[in-house]
């Protein structure tokens, strides 16, 4: 089955966004949290909350490889694909962005929202 995205507006260009030091911003969509990571020009969004514990992602780093490194116990996921390149067996949710003319837009599946915050 394939999956329907839609896409979700962030903001009006890339600088909006509330970038923090470490490279992340946090945005709303529909009044839960997400992160956004900037990385060698590109931006990706992927969950507020670690998989593995809850960290708050946000709250972590980007490191020179392009994964974002959780703050709790520093399991490492991939800003591409959500693989957890440390090797504890987890998968960071993660989705696509676009940043269009008029502005910074993540897709979601349409109806699935709600599950990946569980
Ligand atoms: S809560 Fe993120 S690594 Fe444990």
């Amino acid at each position: 089955m394939s999956k329907k995205l839609s896409f979700h507006k962030l903001a009006d260009h890339p600088n909006e966004l509330s970038w923090a030091e470490n490279g992340i911003a946090v945005a709303e969509l529909k009044g839960k949290k997400i992160c956004l990571g900037r990385f060698k020009d590109e931006i990706f969004a992927f969950a507020y909350k670690c998989p593995h514990a809850g960290g708050i992602m946000a709250d972590g780093y980007i490191d020179a490889l392009g994964n974002v490194v959780c703050p709790l116990h520093r399991y490492k996921f991939s800003l591409q694909n959500g693989r957890n390149v440390s090797g504890e067996g987890y998968y960071l949710k993660h989705w696509p962005v676009e940043i269009r003319e008029e502005g910074v837009f993540v897709g979601m599946e349409e109806g699935g929202f709600w599950n990946i915050f569980q």
